[in-house]
């Protein structure tokens, strides 16, 4: 058995058959705004946070979580908000209009969440860089970039 916390809850778990978390999130837990994509850490839909890093969990055997936190999109504002709020990420996603079919925008938003906490401020070239493995079929990438500037924005205000 491993002991791993997701979305606040701690969970004693049997990693049976070195499952992905992925299907672990989805299967187990019902939390299916991590979706899968391409399932060999190709395309970024698949985000969630690891101790507080992005990480694929397509490709995250669940087995190496022992003593892991782990954030899906679910837990996104509670890990960082007043009770109900949006986190200020989501909000910049609606203010942006960032989606268009949907599927692809938990994995990009937690990817974003990771690099803001990184770099609350990124320059044009740290987006790039790490936002690279978020792909996009709809070819949302300018409204993402520019949610990404408003939620940084957003959060330099609330700091003040
Ligand atoms: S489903 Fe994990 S990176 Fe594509
Ligand atoms: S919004 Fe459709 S794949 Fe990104």
């Amino acid at each position: 058995m491993i002991s791993v916390k997701i979305n606040g809850d701690k969970l004693s778990v049997d990693p049976a058959n070195d499952m992905p978390l992925l299907w672990y999130l989805r299967d187990h837990l019902n939390l299916t705004g991590t979706k899968y994509g391409c399932g060999v850490a190709a395309c970024g839909a698949c985000t969630v946070h690891v101790d507080g890093q992005a990480r694929r969990s397509c490709i995250t055997p669940l087995s190496s979580l022992d003593g892991s936190e782990v954030t899906t999109i679910e837990g996104l504002a509670a890990a960082s908000s007043e009770a109900g709020e949006l986190h200020p990420i989501q909000a910049a996603w609606i203010e942006a209009q960032a989606p268009q079919c949907g599927y692809c925008q938990s994995g990009q938003i937690m990817q974003a969440a990771a690099l803001l906490g990184e770099s609350p401020d990124p320059t044009d070239e740290e987006i790039s860089a790490s936002m690279a493995g978020n792909l996009c079929r709809c070819m949302a990438y300018i409204r993402i970039r520019a949610a990404i500037k408003l939620a940084a924005k957003a959060q330099q205000e609330a700091a003040r």
